[in-house]
């Protein structure tokens, strides 16, 4: 019987989501709800109370709006700890989700801890968008035990989980995920290859792209190609509305990494995306983007 094995007939209860920001904390509230004992663990003690804070206004908000009932919101979050110390947090996990910075050397470093912390059965995910699992597995003692868990932004919303297998992930490692992911009420999507991002965010750059050139040849106005994403085509947001929610840093980010591994143009940010970033207009997160913010 392989260590994954193992976790299997433990079930997963203990989860530690390694990084507080928006990803991590929406993640580990999904994992809380489903019943799961989660411990939230970041470097910076000020992003673990943002987001303890987020997380509790959230959840009065989903009690104000009658989707949950204040005591299932109350026992939510009481299975939720925050730490700064990550050997500690991980010394009694049974599943482990990273969504650190994107940094390739940064995320090596925390799994070579979390392989040194972690009980030789624990699975040990990264909710990377852009890094291919294998880059963080070979720094374990437990490849078969590593793959990529996306969740999708906002994490507390989004149905889709891409579970995305390195050449090493065990079958067993791919089972157990997979039902993990059915059980907190999301929909996975099995990834065979590691593929530069991935399926949703290779789809949503096609879109984003074309908008951009339909915008930058002056067919349309960015509320125009937004209303026809939406009114046509049934999207929830427009093009350039998701550039805003997601960042358009990450934008960048995810379009850097992809040619990174690619080395093909094409994948390059588009210019009009660099141009934003550098001025600094990130999208809701700086309050000004393709549309304007109140903050
Ligand atoms: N965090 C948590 N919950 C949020 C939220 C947020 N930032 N924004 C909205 N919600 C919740 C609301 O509380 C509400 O919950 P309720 O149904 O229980 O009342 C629900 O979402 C709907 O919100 P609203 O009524 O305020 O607004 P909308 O109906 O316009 O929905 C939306 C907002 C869910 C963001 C919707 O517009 C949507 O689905 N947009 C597309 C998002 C998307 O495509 N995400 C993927 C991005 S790509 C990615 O993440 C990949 C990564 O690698 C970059």
């Amino acid at each position: 019987m392989s260590a994954a094995e193992g976790a299997n007939q433990r079930e997963i209860e203990r989860v530690l989501v390694v990084g507080a920001g928006a990803m991590g904390s929406q993640i580990a509230m999904v994992f809380a709800l489903a019943g799961h004992h989660v411990t939230i663990q970041d470097i910076a003690e000020s992003g673990l109370t943002t987001a303890r804070k987020q997380l509790e206004e959230r959840m009065d908000t989903a009690v104000a709006k009658g989707r949950t009932s204040a005591s299932a919101a109350q026992e939510a979050l009481s299975r939720l700890s925050f730490t700064t110390d990550l050997g500690n947090a991980a010394s009694a996990a049974d599943f482990v989700i990273e969504a650190a910075t994107e940094r390739l050397e940064i995320k090596q470093q925390i799994f070579a801890d979390l392989d040194r912390f972690a009980p030789p059965h624990a699975i040990l995910a990264t909710n990377s968008s852009t890094l291919g699992s294998s880059k963080v597995a070979k720094v374990t003692h437990r490849p078969e035990q590593v793959c990529n868990v996306h969740f999708f932004n906002p994490a507390l919303v989004m149905k889709c989980v891409e579970v995305v297998r390195h050449p090493q992930t065990s079958q067993a490692t791919v089972d157990i995920v997979m039902e993990l992911v059915r059980k907190i009420g999301k929909q996975p999507v099995l990834i065979n290859k590691e593929i530069p991002g991935f399926v949703a965010n290779r789809l949503m750059g096609v879109l984003r792209d074309e908008a951009l050139n339909l915008l930058g040849a002056g067919i349309a106005s960015t509320e125009d190609i937004d209303t026809a994403a939406k009114t046509a085509l049934g999207h929830p947001m427009g093009p350039f509305e998701l550039m805003d929610l997601v960042g358009i840093d990450i934008n960048c980010m995810i379009a850097e990494a992809t040619y990174a591994e690619t080395t093909d143009p094409a994948d390059l940010p588009h210019p009009m995306l660099r141009e934003m970033h550098q001025a600094g207009n990130l999208g809701r997160k700086s309050g000004k983007g393709w549309y304007t913010y109140e903050r």
